[in-house]
């Protein structure tokens, strides 16, 4: 919980988050308790920190870039067997995120650092849908699965896993809503998976792609242009470092940004939460949304990322308003769910403002 007065406000503002990977909510409790069950062997030999919950957690508080987490994530993953251990890990982040009136979410999960391990795609993907449909029911909480490739791999795996999905017709019957990209960033860049995107155009997928995250505002241009994303998951290098005319831009086509704060200072892609680009996004007019990517490595879900910025920026009842607003406006569901949506905000919106102005 922040110090803000306005903290009961962002708790009970309804949100709609695009960037959460489903593997990144992996709690360090629930990755021992699965690693016991499936007898994986965690590498505690090689790295302390893997002598207990509270260990591990110790040492997601200190890494030092992106690819040190991406480390330890992949190991996180490795716990992660059967169909029941896929159900039960996204079924826990739509329970959390309800509960911190997440209203839609568009998740993402790493389809090939399973099928290289042996699971099917089937086993992954058929589990988290049967947890999607369980929160819906459970929580009133829509969601769309998105699947990432990754960057790390050779091109060839990456197309191998999508006619995969394709050939499943998990892209036809909805199942699987999009595609994007994510790993490591800066030595695979946007030119290398032009033949991917296109495969994904030619299947009129909608497409993302993870992009000014550790790398330069030049890999933001080179996904919209080379790539034809119709989002970008982080982009923050290019609210910090990128000119004016790249912001116009980003503003302009209403490219959704989906930016993720602590994940940024965690990682040390931006110094401290007083970088985060907040005033730029909001005076250039570029629409973007606020997520946790993976909660369980970077101290918080959705709400703890509203509370960074809240007490760090200050924010105004009508800033979260148009934040919480252009969230649910970049959101890929229907129109009449993001109508909803939008509805719901108002009210929770109208409550506090007359709140807070009989005060
Ligand atoms: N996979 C999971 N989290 C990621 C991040 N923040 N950047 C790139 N790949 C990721
Ligand atoms: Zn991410």
């Amino acid at each position: 919980m922040c110090k803000s007065p306005l903290h009961n406000f962002l708790a009970s503002l309804p949100k709609a988050e695009h960037h959460i990977h489903l593997e990144g909510s992996l709690e360090p409790e629930l990755l021992f308790s699965l690693a016991a069950k499936n007898n994986i062997t965690l590498p505690v030999s090689t790295d302390a920190s893997f002598a207990s919950p509270a260990s591990l957690r110790k040492r997601y508080s200190a890494f030092a870039n992106l690819d040190d987490f991406l480390a330890y994530y992949y190991i996180g993953m490795s716990v992660l067997l059967h169909a029941a251990d896929f159900e039960a890990l996204a079924y826990a982040y739509f329970a959390k995120a309800a509960a911190q009136n997440v209203r839609h979410a568009e998740v993402f999960f790493d389809a090939q650092a399973h099928t290289r391990r042996g699971v099917a795609l089937e086993t992954v993907v058929d589990s988290f849908k049967k947890a999607q449909v369980r929160a819906e029911k459970d929580f009133g909480v829509s969601s769309e699965l998105i699947m990432c490739l990754l960057r790390h791999l050779p091109l060839s795996s990456a197309l191998d896993t999508f006619g995969l999905a394709r050939g499943k017709g998990y892209f036809r019957d909805g199942t699987l809503r999009g595609m994007g990209m994510d790993s490591s960033e800066v030595p695979f860049p946007p030119p290398m998976w032009t033949e991917l995107y296109e495969a994904a155009r030619e299947e009129g997928i909608r497409t993302t792609c993870h992009a000014g995250e550790e790398g330069p505002p030049g890999y933001v241009s080179q996904a919209l242009d080379l790539l034809g994303v119709q989002r970008i998951d982080h982009g923050v290098r290019a609210l910090v470092d990128g000119d004016d005319a790249l912001v116009a831009r980003l503003a302009a086509s209403k490219t959704l940004l989906t930016m993720c704060p602590l994940s940024n200072v965690k990682l040390n892609c931006i110094s401290s939460m007083s970088e985060f680009p907040l005033r730029r996004l909001l005076d250039a007019g570029v629409r973007f949304s606020i997520n946790s990517d993976d909660p369980a490595y970077f101290g918080g879900y959705i709400l703890e990322n509203y509370c960074a910025l809240q007490e760090t920026f200050g924010l105004s009842i009508r800033d979260w308003e148009m934040i919480a607003k252009g969230a649910i406006m970049g959101s890929w569901c229907t129109e009449e769910r993001i109508a909803k949506l939008l509805v719901e905000v108002e009210d929770v919106v109208e409550e506090w403002a007359r709140q807070f102005e009989e005060q």
